[in-house]
């Protein structure tokens, strides 16, 4: 389909390399594997039944359709208040054989958590927000650590495991009582994952989802492994073409448009625009903004910006409280109350003020069904802080203390505490207009942070602006429950990957080679003489597989042939690399520093038995980017066969 630097989609032809990424000093790479057609297929052929997960930063939903049903359901994760969306937050009792058991989760557990007994804590374990610490820009791996609020340390990949097996029970339990019981091996499972994300963090995803048992029939995880030098094991992988992961953004995008199609279609006069073809999607959560946008033609869509977003999400305005509030009691990260009491009892009240005081009075302040935010603080907090409240509150205008509560008045709301994410988050929205190619003028906002009216309404008002300036007329619109659209779209997307005909790649992958030292092209500081080919050869050349921002296409994957670097290898390893600029040449700088990160590793069997000359010996490298999660395989010639390939993204390097 690709053709002259153009990919093709119906009537529609996109540019394949948005050359005005490279910048002037821009060097192409000296060797660039091919581009051949897939053989097998992308995807698992799904005879229907789907469940999804989105665990999100500050909440968590699952949802789900079974076979020959048209509809997608979300399943009741708390029946006090029927809600289908719950805070993410787990408490865990230790039984007595050391086992632990997810004992409640969503708001109720944090209500337990924050109203335990104290002789309690020491038997639970409780977690909130964990997904913070799998941003970008921090290194996950197997051995990552996470911390409990009572300060106990476990591997992360098991925490989330834990958390992923009760919703999967959840959604059992909740089949076990219909007329068609279904089992956990009955479903194609997905996970949704910030497009945002680095190969490491979705790696990790997929771990945590072999280990919950998702994709078999056996129990998963039912006890933590104590945290120790040793790293973990890699977790044996059950069916795992029964799991997909769902890039969040791309599914809420999906179901954005169908949702919004569906009304028009049902009302086609009053609807203030037709089915778009091009529209962007904003995915403003608790943790990330997430921004894609896309591009239609006949029911197939390519995604045609490269995954862009920053942390600016909602989290950030309870952040920006809480840096109010220390700097009115004047004691950075509340260190002297913390050391006040039990870890967890302390804990347990900062929790309360952030999570469930000031949260309850900005999700009102969001709606705009309130003008001020007013904190009541739990009486250990206000009675440790109370001179120091009421000398802090004279200095800070725009707040005020009495009998126990905070008050904080709309200017200091607006300015202080949503400002800052708001700009973070309309920076990151004009800046990827800006980068985009077509002439899209339909905005979707999703997502807890993006879909109430506060933000909508300031987010809208900054597009348009940027709109009108250029003379130009735009929609902004939320969908219905957009904080559904992620959980929703991604069983949308499962039931159909392929409506998904290419991504753009977010960052240029590669490997390292060494190829014949030309005197011309090389720089002198890699050349090396090989004894054994009796030849100069340049070192550390990045093989490049695909460039930042390449359309990569589904029915496509990547490939080039390699030899063995001595003919006495029975074993390669090729190290799979990444780097987010363009250009880069090298693997190594000429002080020896690394210009890229290796995101991991291929290892393959090559042995010689008929002891063929190094030439023949021929190993074929394919990489496989157009779907979610990076693949990588290896052939080797001489036994034609295909050599078990270990692409570990995950162990500690
Ligand atoms: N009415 C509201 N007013 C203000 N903020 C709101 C409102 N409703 C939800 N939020 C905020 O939206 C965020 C939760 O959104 P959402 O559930 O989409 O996030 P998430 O999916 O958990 O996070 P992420 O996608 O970043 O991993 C929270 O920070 C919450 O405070
Ligand atoms: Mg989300």
């Amino acid at each position: 389909m690709a053709s002259g630097g153009f990919f093709a989609i119906g009537f529609r032809s996109i540019q394949i390399i948005q050359v005005r990424l490279r910048k002037p000093d821009y060097k192409p790479p000296f060797r660039k594997a091919k581009k051949i057609p897939r053989e097998d297929a992308g995807y698992r052929v799904t005879d229907g039944n789907i469940a999804a997960i989105d665990f999100g930063t500050t909440s968590v939903s699952l949802a789900y359709t079974t076979k020959g049903d048209k509809k997608v359901s979300t399943l009741i994760l708390d029946h006090e208040d029927k809600s289908t969306r719950v805070p993410n937050a787990f408490l865990l009792k230790k039984e007595d054989d050391g086992k632990m058991k997810v004992e409640d989760f969503g708001s109720i557990a944090r209500k337990k958590f924050t109203s335990m007994k104290p002789g309690d804590h020491h038997t639970h374990v409780y977690f909130e927000r964990i997904k913070m610490l799998m941003r970008r820009e921090k290194v996950v791996d197997r051995d990552t650590v996470v911390e409990s609020f009572s300060g106990e340390k476990f591997y992360l990949v098991e925490v989330i495991a834990f958390i992923l097996q009760h919703l999967k029970d959840l959604l059992m339990d909740h089949f076990s009582r219909t007329a068609w019981p279904l089992k956990t091996t009955d479903f194609d499972w997905v996970i949704t994952v910030p497009a945002i994300w680095d190969a490491r963090g979705k790696r990790m995803m997929r771990e945590a989802a072999y280990l919950a048992g998702l994709l078999t029939e056996y129990g998963g995880i039912s006890r933590f492994t104590p945290v120790s030098h040793l790293s973990l094991p890699l977790p044996d992988e059950y069916n795992p073409d029964r799991l997909s992961l769902a890039l969040e953004p791309e599914s809420a995008a999906l179901y954005s448009q169908e949702v919004v199609a569906d009304q028009i279609e049902s009302d086609p006069d009053t609807a203030i625009i037709q089915r778009p073809s091009d529209y962007m999607v904003i995915d403003a959560g608790g943790g990330t903004i997430d921004i894609t946008a896309h591009i239609e033609v006949d029911g197939s869509i390519v995604v045609e910006n490269i995954p862009t977003g920053n942390a600016w999400g909602g989290t950030q305005v309870n952040e920006a409280f809480s840096k109010i509030l220390e700097g009115i009691v004047n004691d950075p990260g509340f260190e002297k109350f913390l050391a006040s009491g039990d870890q967890s009892q302390t804990n347990a009240d900062i929790i309360k003020i952030f999570y469930t005081e000031f949260e309850t009075g900005k999700l009102l302040f969001g709606k705009e069904q309130t003008k001020e935010i007013c904190i009541s603080f739990p009486n250990r907090f206000a009675k440790f802080y109370n001179k120091a409240l009421e000398a802090g509150v004279k200095r800070k205008s725009g707040i005020d203390y009495e009998d126990d509560v905070l008050y904080i008045s709309k200017e200091v709301v607006e300015s202080e505490l949503f400002g800052p994410a708001l700009k973070g988050m309309i920076e990151c929205t004009l800046q990827a207009i800006e980068d985009n190619d077509t002439d899209l003028s339909t905005f979707y906002l999703v997502g807890g942070f993006g879909g109430c009216s506060y933000v909508h309404k300031k987010v809208k008002a900054a597009i348009e602006e940027s709109f009108h300036g250029q003379g130009r007329s735009c929609h902004v619109i939320v969908p219905p429950t957009p904080q559904l659209a992620v959980a929703t779209g991604a069983v949308m997307w499962r039931k159909n990957p392929e409506k998904i005909k290419a991504r753009r790649s977010d960052a240029t992958y590669g490997i390292g080679i060494s190829i014949p030292f030309e005197d011309d092209k090389h720089d002198e500081y890699y050349k090396f003489y090989n004894e054994e080919q009796k030849e100069y050869k340049c070192s550390d050349i990045f093989d490049v597989f695909l460039e930042k921002g390449e359309l990569i296409e589904a029915d496509q994957v990547i490939t080039t042939s390699l030899t063995p670097l001595r003919q006495s290898d029975e074993q390669a390893t090729i190290g799979i690399y990444s780097t987010p600029n363009l250009g880069v040449q090298y693997i190594k700088d000429k002080d020896g520093e690394s210009t890229v990160t290796k995101i991991g590793q291929i290892v393959i069997d090559i042995p010689n038995p008929d002891n063929l000359p190094r030439e023949k010996r021929l190993i074929d490298v394919t990489m496989d980017f157009s779907g979610t999660e990076i693949q990588a395989k290896a052939k080797y010639h001489i036994t034609g066969e295909e050599v078990k390939t270990v692409c570990d993204f995950l162990s500690a390097q």
